[in-house]
């Protein structure tokens, strides 16, 4: 493993020890709760084919495996991953809105729904939306 990705593997440890935090916020909701439209999921799959296609196969950001590393945690967790360490040999380099982009077309991926309200670009607003593999039981 190269020093970048243990310090990805250390993040994501970190991250996971947070994770009980953002699930007992009253104002949150989940992925389930059309949180991205579908022109942003458009747009994200256009910049991730030419900026993470590369190194990343599709497979990798959708399905069990994807949603089991992810579930319980915020889609600020995996935001901050993407925008901070991504892409691997240029990090942080596109510009913000491309990486909510982004997000929104692995939101896609993952079959969670679209909906007219835009995904936010803030981490706080971005700290509120649980990623879960299933809606929440009604
Ligand atoms: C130059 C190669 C390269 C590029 C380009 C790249 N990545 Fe990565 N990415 C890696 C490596 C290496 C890792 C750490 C090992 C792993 O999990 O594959 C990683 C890890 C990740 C992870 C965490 C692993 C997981 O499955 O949760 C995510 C999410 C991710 N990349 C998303 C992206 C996104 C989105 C882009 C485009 C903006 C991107 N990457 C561009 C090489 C790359």
């Amino acid at each position: 493993m190269s020093r970048r990705a243990f310090e990805i593997a250390v993040i994501a440890l970190a991250l996971s020890l947070g994770r009980a935090e953002a699930q007992n916020s009253p104002t949150s909701r989940s992925v389930w709760d059309s949180t991205y439209t579908a022109a942003q999921a458009t747009k994200g799959e256009t910049a991730f084919r030419y900026s993470c296609a590369n190194c990343h196969a599709l497979a990798q950001f959708s399905g069990p495996s994807f949603l089991g590393a992810w579930e319980g945690g915020s889609a600020q967790e995996l935001f901050h991953l993407i925008r901070e360490e991504m892409p691997f040999d240029n990090p942080g380099t596109l510009p913000r809105e491309q990486y909510v982009d982004i997000l929104a077309y692995l939101f896609k991926l993952n079959g969670f729904p679209a909906g007219s309200r835009p995904l936010p670009g803030e981490p706080l607003e971005l700290k509120q939306i649980r990623i879960q593999s299933k809606p929440e039981a009604k």
